[in-house]
């Protein structure tokens, strides 16, 4: 297996810059790029801001922080950050369409020992793969938000993957300092699934008037020990981000996952979470710097 050392990171919104961090301070080249300039120019001071605290708190020397962060580039096209790459992560939103957009893109690209890694969350990355003449090179990599304190790393075997392409992802996956798991692909694989039922039913809670949302996320938190209710946490996330997933579980795992027409209502109404200001709970500085 050869090991991975340069990454290019495809989409620099809440996920893809922080794959990009963890990327650099394992040690890679790493390579980042979205459609707009201004999400790039956020994923840098944000970047520069969590080396910064990681220094601060001891978890980085400043000298490793200092040489992650001169590893990161900023690319203005996809060719110019995929062509060296060894392996590319594709961060993009959770839309079938999309992903598969990128991953044609990526097939013409890249070298053909390149591997493509999908961050997605529930989709299929067997039918992602299908679109590539190297679905034996491609596997599901799905990391978790903030990416650079998350330890979890769920790596995800499609129909295609080969052994080596996998040992490749696990690899990378421990070198940037995460604990993996590698699941057969389904729908959500193992923490999506879950998840997604837990805060779906949590919006039916909230639109049913059984409780507030301050008292639904408090009982989660004190009464199941969970570290963030699910409101929080789906703030956190993006709506938008679970909207989309839940719709795809209810799609190919049914009627149990049906979107809760709540959290649909808040998404139509722009309340997307911590990155546009507001989502079930409010975030005014977040709105002022929101992209
Ligand atoms: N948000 C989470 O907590 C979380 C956790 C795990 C996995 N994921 C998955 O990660 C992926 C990205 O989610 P996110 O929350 O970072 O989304 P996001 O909306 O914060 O960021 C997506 C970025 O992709 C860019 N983009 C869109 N089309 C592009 C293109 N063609 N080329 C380059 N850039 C493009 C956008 O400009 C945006 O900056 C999704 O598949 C999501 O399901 C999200």
């Amino acid at each position: 297996m050869a090991e991975v050392k340069t990454v290019a990171v495809i989409g620099a919104g809440i996920m893809g810059r922080g794959i990009a961090h963890a990327a650099a301070l394992a040690g890679c080249r790493t390579i980042l790029e979205d459609l707009l300039p201004n999400a790039l120019r956020k994923a840098e001071t944000e970047i520069r801001a969590n080396l910064d605290k990681a220094v601060e708190l001891g978890k980085v020397s400043a000298g490793d922080a200092e040489a992650a962060f001169s590893r990161i580039e900023f690319a203005g096209s996809i060719d110019e950050a995929a062509r060296q790459a060894d392996l590319v992560i594709e961060a993009v939103p959770e839309e079938m369409e999309s992903k598969i957009e990128i991953f044609t893109l990526l097939d013409k690209i890249c070298k053909p020992t390149t591997i493509l890694a999908s961050n997605t969350s529930s989709l299929s990355v067997t039918e992602i793969a299908s679109v590539t003449y190297r679905a034996k090179r491609c596997v599901g990599m799905h990391f978790f938000n903030p990416v650079h304190k998350m330890k979890l790393l769920e790596v995800v075997r499609a129909l295609e993957t080969d052994d080596e392409t996998l040992a490749a992802a696990v690899d990378l996956g421990k070198r940037m300092g995460k604990e993996v798991v590698v699941v057969r692909e389904a729908p959500g694989f193992i923490t999506s699934r879950m998840n997604a039922m837990i805060g779906n039913e949590a919006f039916y809670m909230l639109q049913e008037g059984i409780a507030t949302a301050e008292d639904i996320d408090k009982a989660m938190k004190l009464g199941l020990n969970h570290p963030m209710g699910p409101f929080e946490l789906v703030d956190l996330v993006g709506l938008d981000t679970r909207l989309h997933i839940l719709e795809y579980l209810h799609k190919t795992l049914g009627e149990k996952f049906r979107p809760c027409p709540l959290l649909a209502q808040y998404v139509k109404a722009g309340r997307l979470g911590r990155k546009s200001g507001r989502g079930v709970f409010e975030y005014p500085d977040a709105a002022k710097t929101a992209n």
